[in-house]
């Protein structure tokens, strides 16, 4: 069996590469990843010697190089992380989200098709069903709540995955999608909240909360989502939509109180900042349907989670102070100063 990951430099990919290949040992895997300012080798770095790893630095919107891949490799399935995934960077520049995100999963699509791929799955998000409002608890998205985006991000996935079950109906490919809710846990770019707050907290510098930080997200420990599409991809059903959750809803005020406390720091440090354009209230996942079809449930809570991810950051300091000690610098001096 041979399993093509594309983006396994960036978070989740990389975390899906080093699970398959412990839980897989058989397995050949490849990773594809242009390698963008979230692709980062350090992350692969303890597979780099496995003799059933390899990877290939390629753009997913290159046509040509992708087919020659496919050509050499065959692999019998597709997973694809390859995107831009920042909200905020989504705002600042919808261009490149459109690019990698749309263009880049019709290559892959394409590339798919005319090579016999076995199966092609798509990482997609639950952002593309938009928000819920907040104080309704009794309100989650399931597989069948409509696709309803906000940012130019969501929408990108959004139509991503239109176009994945257009491939579906129209050419039979055989496809699955998972919209997972937000992930945390080791290898996390630290642009995102939970890293960021880490990183920031260690270095003592302001909490950016975005408006009053009463938006809520459901947390889910990064290993969950892995095992969670490892199903998928042996038992889902072709064609079909797995939402993937485990009611670990937060509010970010909660999360960031959460990592001052773990880190014995001071709430001062809690900086209220300009709200995000736009900016999602709720998400929620039921993951009814991947519980019952394939009996995931998520193992991690966020108490234990957000423990082992803290400590992952104490013991990685290189991997995440050469990122914001890079041009990751610029990015956080444009987004964050006068906010
Ligand atoms: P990430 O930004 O950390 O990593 C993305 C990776 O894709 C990077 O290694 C980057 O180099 C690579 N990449 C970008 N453009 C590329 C291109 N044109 N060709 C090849 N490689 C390219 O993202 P992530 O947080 O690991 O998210 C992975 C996937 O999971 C995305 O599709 C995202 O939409 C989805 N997702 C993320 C979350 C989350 O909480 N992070 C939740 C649900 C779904
Ligand atoms: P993020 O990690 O960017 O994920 P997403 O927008 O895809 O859910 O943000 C998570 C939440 O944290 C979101 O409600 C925005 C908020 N946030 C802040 O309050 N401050 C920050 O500096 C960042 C990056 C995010």
């Amino acid at each position: 069996m041979k399993i093509l990951i594309t983006g396994g430099a960036g978070f989740i990919g990389g975390n899906f590469v080093h699970y398959m290949l412990k839980e897989h040992k058989e397995y050949d895997i490849v990773c594809v990843d242009a390698l963008t300012y979230a692709g980062n080798l350090e992350t692969l770095k303890p597979v780099m010697d496995n003799l059933k790893f390899k990877f290939i630095k390629a753009d997913i919107t290159d046509r040509r190089e992708i087919y020659k891949i496919f050509e050499v490799e065959n692999p019998d399935i597709v997973v694809n992380f390859a995107a831009e995934s920042h909200v905020d960077r989504s705002i600042e520049d919808s261009e490149i989200f459109l690019r990698t995100n749309v263009m880049g999963t019709q290559v892959l699509l394409d590339a798919c098709k005319k090579y016999g791929t076995r199966r092609y799955h798509q990482v997609s998000t639950d952002e593309v069903y938009g928000d819920l409002p907040l104080g309704r608890i009794d309100l989650f998205f399931t597989e069948e709540t409509p696709i309803h985006t906000s940012s130019p991000y969501s929408a990108s996935k959004a139509s991503a995955d239109l176009l994945v079950q257009a491939y579906h109906r129209t050419h039979k490919l055989p496809v699955t999608i998972s919209r997972c809710s937000n992930n945390y846990g080791p290898y996390h770019f630290p642009e995102k909240l939970i890293p960021l707050m880490i990183s920031n907290v260690l270095n003592r510098k302001p909490l950016p909360v975005y408006g009053k930080g009463e938006n809520v997200r459901d947390w889910l420990y990064v290993e969950d989502h892995c095992r969670a599409i490892d199903l998928i991809i042996h038992s889902g059903k072709v064609g079909e939509v797995y939402n993937i959750g485990g009611h670990n809803e937060r509010t970010n005020l909660e999360v960031v109180k959460t990592i001052i406390k773990e880190l014995d720091a001071s709430e001062d440090l809690i900086t209220y900042v300009t709200d995000r354009a736009g900016h999602d209230l709720r998400y929620a996942i039921d993951p009814t349907k991947i519980y019952q079809e394939l009996g995931w449930l998520p193992t991690t809570d966020f108490e234990e989670g957000i423990k082992r991810t803290i400590t992952w950051y104490l013991n990685n300091k290189k991997w995440w102070e050469h990122i914001i000690n890079g041009e990751y610098q610029t990015y956080y001096e444009k987004m964050y100063k006068d906010r």
